[in-house]
Order: C-alpha cells, then structure tokens, then sequence
C-alpha cells in the first residue's frame, strides 16, 4: 500500500480520480465485483466492454447513484465513497449518464442553462460553432430530439460545466462521425487544460482517439488495463467480441 504523504514528498501526484476494488449493483446482486482503476489529471480513461458488464453501472458508483458495498472511491486523494452525488458534484466532479442524458420536458436552452448561475449562453458560443445544430434548436422540447442531438446537447452541457472530472456514459451513442470528431477535439481541449475523463465507449474508432488509458471489464471485474500505445485494437476486441 503506498503511503501517500511518501507520494507527496517524492512529488508523485494523486491520481485526479481513483477507485479500488469497488463492489456494487442493484438489490444485493452485485454486478461488479471488485474493480479498480484511476485517471491522472488531464488524462482520459475509456472503460470497454460488452453489453451488461457493468459499464454504467461503474459510473454510477462513482457518482455516487448507487453505493458500494465494497471498496472506496477517491478524489485527488481524499475518500469520496461515502458522499452523496449533490457532495461529489460541488467537489468537482459531473456526470453524463447513457439513459435519459436531458430533460426531456425542458427546451435544449433551458438544459443548457439550467445549471448556471448566470443562466446566459454565452460560454456555449464556441461549442455552438462545433454542433450549430443546438444554436438552431434553442427552444425545441429536449425530449423532442434525435437519440444523437440528444447525447450532443448532454456532452455540451457536461463539458461547459467545465468540472475536473466528467464521467461520459457512452457519448457517441447514435452520433455521426463529424460529430464525433468534434467532441474528441473538445476533449483533447479540455485535456490540455488539465481536465480529465472517465469514458465509457463501445466506438473503438472514438477510444482510440481519445483515450490515454483503457480499462476492460469482463464478468464483474477487470479484464485487460492499459496505457495508449501498449493496448492494441486486436486486444480490445478479442475482449469486446463473444
Ligand atoms: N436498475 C437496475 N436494476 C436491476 N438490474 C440492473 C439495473 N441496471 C442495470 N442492471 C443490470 O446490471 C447489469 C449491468 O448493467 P450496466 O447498465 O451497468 O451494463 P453496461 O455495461 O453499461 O451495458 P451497455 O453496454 O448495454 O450499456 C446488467 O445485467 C443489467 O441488466
Ligand atoms: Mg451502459
């Protein structure tokens, strides 16, 4: 176990979110099974794997949705496992779920506002210029939206929240290439800035654009961790195909 005061006085940084050995699912029935994992600052982390893993679920307990029954979570080295979402949020970190990612009831202006104090448009000017398609719809119902504007207007919303840590729950969903190049381009951004990411992604041509790290799940736990470079195609799909 590495004493971190050692860590410190050595000048090796806390991971910006880590996670060890994390157990939890849903009504006693444990879906992960002691996971862990972390992300440095400025870095992003792509958690893989094949339907049902337990993907969201792992976001899920990072943000404190559900609680785990095991292990602990931490944020820039303080343990974080026992904080409510609202607690984890006003720490730093957001979150974008894969389901229900807007609310529906409210137009795209109102989702993008809704979190701001100012409650102006103007930090969105940029990232219009990347997706005009939500300048255009301001007032149309979210619920209203294509599955792909949808994870659009959630991925913009997440990111002008401009938080250390954003937990993406599969972004490119239904979003078209030239879209999703421009949010990898957004993260690369966001990433020289010091912000980091924990993404999760069943698009490979998207991970490999982004990712500095990959975690694989498999059967509750982890299956495959590696640094960009040392993490082959071949090996992230032997793993994702049946
Ligand atoms: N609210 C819930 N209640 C009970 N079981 C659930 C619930 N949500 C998910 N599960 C189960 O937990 C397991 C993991 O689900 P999870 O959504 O984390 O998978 P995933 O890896 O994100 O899958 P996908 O790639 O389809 O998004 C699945 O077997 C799923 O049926
Ligand atoms: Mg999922």
């Amino acid at each position: 176990m590495s004493d971190p005061s050692t860590d410190e006085a050595r000048g090796v940084a806390a991971p910006r979110l880590a996670f060890s050995a994390v157990v939890g699912g849903y009504g006693g029935l444990d879906v992960l099974r002691g996971v862990s994992g972390a992300v440095a600052r400025g870095e992003v982390l792509c958690v893989i794997g094949r339907n049902g893993v337990g993907k969201s679920t792992l976001l899920k307990l990072l943000f404190g949705q559900l609680p785990c029954a095991c292990g602990s979570v931490s944020f820039e080295g303080r343990a974080i496992t026992q904080l409510e979402s609202s607690q984890r949020r006003a720490l730093g970190l957001s979150y974008c779920p894969q389901e229900r990612p807007v609310f529906d009831e409210l137009s795209v202006r109102d989702n993008l506002t809704l979190m701001r104090a100012d409650r102006t448009l103007g930090v969105f000017e940029p990232l219009f210029e990347r997706f005009p398609i939500l300048a255009r719809r301001l007032n149309q119902r979210a619920g209203t939206l294509s599955g792909g504007e949808k994870k659009i207007l959630s991925f913009v919303r997440g990111l002008s929240e401009a938080q250390p840590v954003l937990l993406l729950d599969e972004p490119s969903e239904g979003v078209q290439w030239e879209n999703i190049e421009h949010m990898a381009a957004l993260l690369g951004e966001a990433k020289a800035a010091g912000r980091s990411f924990i993404v999760v992604e069943q698009n490979l041509a998207f991970a490999e654009l982004i990712a500095d790290d990959y975690l694989v799940i498999e059967q509750g736990g982890v299956a495959l961790v590696g640094r960009r470079g040392e993490v082959g195609r071949e090996q992230l799909l032997a793993h994702l195909h049946v």
